[in-house]
């Protein structure tokens, strides 16, 4: 039996990758999301992950259950060099199956390992991916059962993504630097490094992306690209006006559903600016993110940023109002027991302000805006559609989620409003990436 987050499932025999595909999201328990038919992100693809020689593949066990948990199958290779890291036991123990290490293995009725094990792939994935085996890769060498795969595999069908992780001067080298160049062009996909402390003691580019980065990454590998060639511009999170130098004014809104847009947009193949108030939230892989404080920065952020965007989805709960004049030190209480008179103005619209601008009025910038509301939703969404001058307003209730992994969403545009059933803010996040792609299509530009 395969054990996934405390359930069993039958192990699937190589060759009967089926078994656990249409998985639904068990996970949803432990971690709070609501809809436990929400499938899970990796549900019906097999990886095959290759482990070549380094230090790194310490991170391939966790990598590996990463890739369970999230829904796939995995078959595990790993070069000799690799079993001098790890072992195959390990490794076993944790994909739930037989480890393959040889060419030569006679397990194989066929006595092909290396054609059998690429054909029934969904994707290789070589984590990690030392500078010696990428060299390998790009001459066509096949004197082990990683290399052999890689080459053997149907290249149309069977994508290669590497995660390499090597010391900062061999990854400096203009030949690793040249060999990643080649590689891209012979059709791998590259997932980058990490930056930071080495296993050798030095510090620099070279590490290995952490586990649930490259699961990030092959999750949106998969990703339908309804976004290709679009510039998304997010606003997301609260915004904070300062009164004095230690407090301010701001909201609840975590930014939660903000930045699963960004992860979401991105992975659909958008080009992503995530323009972001104060959370402490991880920026999704591939974004770019600009940190704001104020409604003021905010704006700014945006106008800065807006030129290049094709799409802006302003999912920010901007302050409507900023103290006057901020007090330079902190406000004293005095012995008069009288509250400090505060006088406020309003902020800029940022929304509305976009919504106007030429490249907005002639097509070629589709702006999409939220309502928090605390009731009457429909009306509410509606009017402000209308009054923001938007094509798609998303209503949601603000104080049922705020901070929590989940919500619902109403879509308003001309032709009325649709609801979004209840779900984790990444699956409404990828539904909403897909409504804005098809309403992309419609729009002028
Ligand atoms: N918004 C904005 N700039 C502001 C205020 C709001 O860009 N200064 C955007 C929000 O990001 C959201 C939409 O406008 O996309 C609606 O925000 P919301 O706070 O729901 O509405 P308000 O315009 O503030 O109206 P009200 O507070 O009356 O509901």
């Amino acid at each position: 039996m395969l054990i996934i987050e405390g359930r069993f499932y039958p192990r699937p025999l190589r060759g009967q990758t089926d078994t656990l595909r249409g998985m639904t999201n068990q996970a949803n328990a432990a971690t709070g999301s609501v809809n436990p038919d929400e499938p899970l992100d990796l549900a019906g693809r097999h990886i095959l992950l290759g482990l070549s020689g380094g230090i790194a593949c310490y991170k391939a066990a966790e990598l590996c259950r990463a890739l369970i948990k999230a829904g796939a199958t995995v078959q595990i290779v790993m070069t000799e060099a690799a079993e001098q890291f790890i072992t195959p036991v390990t490794m076993q123990a944790l994909s739930g199956r037989t480890v393959y290490t040889s060419q030569w293995d006679s397990r194989e009725s066929n006595n092909m390992a290396h054609i059998n094990l690429s054909r029934e792939a969904d994707a290789i994935l070589i984590a990690p991916m030392s500078a010696d085996f990428m060299a390998k890769l790009l001459h066509g060498r096949a004197d082990d059962l990683l290399s052999l795969m890689c080459l053997a595999r149907p290249i149309d069908k069977v994508p290669l993504l590497v995660a390499p992780a090597m010391n900062r001067e061999m990854y400096a080298h203009p030949a690793t630097q040249r060999n990643f160049v080649q590689l891209e062009a012979d059709g791998a996909t590259v997932l980058g490094v990490g930056t930071g402390f080495q296993a050798c003691g030095e510090t620099g580019d070279g590490r290995m992306l952490e586990p649930d980065q490259i699961l990030e990454d092959v999750i949106s590998f998969f990703a339908p690209k309804v976004l290709a060639g679009q510039h998304v511009l997010i606003t997301a999170g609260p915004t904070y006006e300062a009164i004095d130098p230690v407090r301010g004014i701001t909201n609840l809104s975590s930014g939660k559903m903000g930045f699963a847009l960004a992860r979401a947009a991105h992975e659909a193949g958008a080009h992503v600016t995530l323009v972001a108030g104060p959370v402490a939230l991880a920026t999704p892989r591939g974004v770019n993110r600009v940190d704001v404080k104020s409604a003021q920065n905010m704006f700014d952020a945006v106008m800065a940023h807006v030129q290049a965007a094709t799409v802006l989805v302003a999912a920010a709960a901007v302050a409507d109002w900023r103290v006057a004049k901020p007090s330079g030190q902190k406000i004293k209480k005095d012995a008069s027991g009288q509250a400090p008179q505060l006088v406020f103005e309003e902020n800029t619209d940022i929304l509305a302000t976009v919504a106007s601008l030429p490249q907005a009025q002639a097509g070629k910038l589709y702006c999409v805006g939220f309502a928090a509301e605390s009731h009457n939703l429909v009306e509410n969404a509606e009017a402000k559609r209308l009054r923001k001058k938007v094509p798609l307003l998303v209503g949601n209730i603000g104080p049922d989620t705020f901070g929590q992994d989940h919500n619902a969403l109403l879509l308003v545009d001309e032709k009325g409003s649709r609801q979004l059933p209840h779900a984790s803010k990444l699956a409404l996040a990828r539904q909403l990436v897909r409504e804005i792609a098809a309403r992309l299509a419609a729009f002028p530009s």
